[in-house]
């Protein structure tokens, strides 16, 4: 989600000064979420919001509409929802001490159930479906209570109450004269002007005004007033944020300072792992995905998973299949979602119809599922997009929470699809008695280690990028992948087929032999996703013939091996290393660097990585 904040002197500008700095800078940042946007600000003693769930256009025509207070003070929120579908109501800001305070909130708040029935108890009454809205009751219940009408002491002590990640920013109509915000996880930042400051969930939120700025820490609260700022810790003591001046023009601001979004996104895959993962296990470590609203048997019973999807997201249901047939026992298909529809299936009510969609709009894959609920399978949908079609026409959903993906090509949308679909998979071993809690809690860590790993690939990434400078006028292009490898080839060799417009395959790396091999030529380019040593069934050293095979024919082989994997060196051009883990989670790793290569590649030949031609980010005809 976007997040402003401003404070200003009264006399400082126009008579609507904070609508207008709030309105500006939810522009700049719409692309943080745009299925809801509201506003709220303090002035003649009330707090005064509105709110609009579609585009912040809608919102702008609800203020044309109904016309707000000249203030000097507000917070302004774009969002991408999480909990609760994009309706008006669950848009933000929500209210709480009797409408005299107003929070807006990014990130998820994972105690939220919890805190709810507790304030429920206590009388509370609740107009939205939102986590957020139960941070405001809290908060509104602090102010009133031990915090003793101090905005920011009842934000510090609600914020060692909330669990999970978040950023949260509140005005209230009783101390008129500041701006309270407290970060743990998600981003805040804070801009520094003359007699105003602001706040913003990244520094395009008010890089129309200043280029000041301090960076918040974790478990930090900062208080903006019209000239100073102070930042204090979750414990109250005084803390100190991080100075800067931002260089960036606003457009690079919105990317983070990376040239395209493509690039930013993938260096966000570390975060929307870690999103996916967040929220889902209590306090045991057992996986707890309520929000899946299939009766418990019906899942338990499952007698076979179908998986509906198109492009990337086909790819990441191939992995699904390998990890959820080995864990869960349960036969599972992976059927293009236009394929499927017209081939005459056989599903029962005991199929469960698993749909990935990051848009949740791609029509081919909307039009599959409701051909299968019409049959009278269950359907689930892993997507996105909170509120799109295909998860409101199925019966449950996973959603990935990694964020809008701006770029047409999917990248941490794919990373985050699979996160999920690992998640369900565990769910329904959980469920069905075929893993044990000890297995479980092992495949958790594992899977929370990812983000960090994904990181340090991330962090070296120099070689690959050099790579790809040198094969910029490469023809053609093939990936070899075998088992769980065999998806991640076929998502590096679509990512570059999309991205650089070169000619490029995917195979299993077993299936050379019978045919691709008769492509191989002096100096081709073969990228091998190589499975890891410590494997199963020796994978291992059928993969490293297979290098061997198309290097004696002339091939020049590109490795992407787990650290330590000193086999594959011997045999490779070049080899990118990265770190171990189970083998069934590699895919989380070895799909980065053929993102980065591809990405690369494309710059490399000054092509649109976000837009590339002939693509939709969301292709919704048939
Ligand atoms: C389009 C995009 C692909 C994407 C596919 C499925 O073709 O260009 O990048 O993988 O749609 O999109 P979805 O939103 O259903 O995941």
């Amino acid at each position: 989600c976007g997040i402003v904040g401003y404070i200003g002197l009264p006399e400082k500008s126009s008579d609507h000064q904070a609508l207008d700095v709030l309105l500006e800078g939810l522009r700049r940042l719409e692309y943080r979420g745009y299925d809801s946007a509201g506003v709220a600000t303090v002035a003649d003693g009330a707090v005064e919001t509105r709110k609009k769930s579609g585009k912040l256009s809608n919102l702008v025509g609800e203020i044309d509409q109904a016309a707000m207070t000249p203030a000097s003070v507000g917070i302004g929120h774009t969002r991408w929802a999480t909990h609760g579908g994009p309706t008006d109501e669950n848009a933000h800001p929500h209210l709480g001490d009797g409408g005299k305070l107003a929070i807006i909130h990014n990130g998820i708040i994972e105690n939220f159930a919890e805190l709810k029935e507790k304030l429920l108890a206590e009388g509370e009454t609740f107009d939205s479906e939102t986590d957020t809205e139960v941070a405001a009751k809290l908060i509104g219940r602090l102010f009133a209570g031990d915090a003793a009408g101090d905005l920011t002491e009842a934000v510090r002590l609600a914020s060692n109450e909330l669990e999970g990640a978040f950023t949260i920013l509140a005005v209230h109509a009783d101390q008129p004269d500041r701006v309270v915000a407290s970060r743990r996880n998600s981003p805040l930042v804070i801009g520094l002007g003359e007699g105003e400051n602001f706040l913003g969930s990244d520094v395009s939120g008010f890089i129309d005004f200043t280029r000041d700025a301090v960076e918040l820490e974790q478990d930090q609260i900062v208080t903006i007033t019209t000239d100073d700022f102070r930042i204090i810790s979750f414990d109250g003591s005084p803390a100190e944020g991080r100075r800067f001046r931002v260089d960036w023009d606003a457009a690079a601001a919105e990317k983070g300072g990376y040239d395209t979004f493509m690039e930013k996104e993938i260096h966000e895959q570390p975060k929307a792992v870690e999103d996916t993962l967040l929220g889902r296990t209590d306090a045991e470590g057992r996986l707890t995905l309520d929000e899946l609203r299939i009766d418990r048997e019906e899942l338990k019973n499952t007698s076979k998973i179908i998986v509906l999807a198109c492009g990337t997201a086909a790819y990441a249901g191939t992995v699904a299949k390998y990890a959820i047939e080995h864990w869960c026992r349960i036969p599972v298909e992976v059927e293009l979602a236009h394929e499927f529809r017209y081939r005459d299936p056989i599903i029962d009510e005991s199929t469960l119809i698993v749909s990935i969609s990051q848009s949740g709009e791609t029509m081919d894959t909307l039009m599959a599922v409701r051909y299968a609920k019409e049959q009278g399978a269950r359907t689930l949908s892993i997507c996105n997009t909170n509120g799109s079609t295909i998860p409101r026409e199925s019966d449950a959903v996973l959603y990935l929470h990694a964020g809008p993906e701006i770029a047409v090509a999917s990248t941490k949308a794919f990373l985050a699809m699979i996160t999920a679909a690992y998640l369900l998979g565990l769910y329904l071993g959980q469920l069905r008695g075929q893993l044990f809690t000890g297995q479980i809690k092992d495949i958790l860590a594992d899977l929370h280690k990812i983000p960090g790993k994904i990181q340090e690939i991330l962090d070296d990434a120099d070689t690959i990028k050099q790579l790809a400078a040198e094969m910029k006028d490469t023809p053609s292009v093939l990936f070899l992948g075998r088992h769980i490898g065999y998806p991640v080839a076929m998502e590096g060799a679509l990512k570059l087929k999309e991205l650089a417009y070169i000619h490029a395959e995917g195979f299993a790396a077993g299936e050379l032999k019978h045919g691709p091999i008769a492509l191989i030529e002096e100096g081709q380019p073969v990228f091998v996703v190589v499975p890891s040593p410590h494997g199963r069934d020796s994978l291992h050293a059928k993969v490293v013939s297979n290098i061997q095979e198309v290097r004696a024919r002339g091939a020049k082989t590109i490795s992407v091996a787990e650290r330590g994997d000193d086999a594959v060196e011997n045999f490779s051009e070049s080899v990118f290393h990265v770190p171990g883990t189970q083998p069934l989670l590699m895919p989380l790793l070895t799909t980065v660097p053929l993102q980065i290569f591809a990405c690369a590649l494309a710059s490399e030949k000054g092509y649109d990585v976000d837009q590339p031609r002939n693509l939709a980010k969301s292709v919704t005809v048939e």
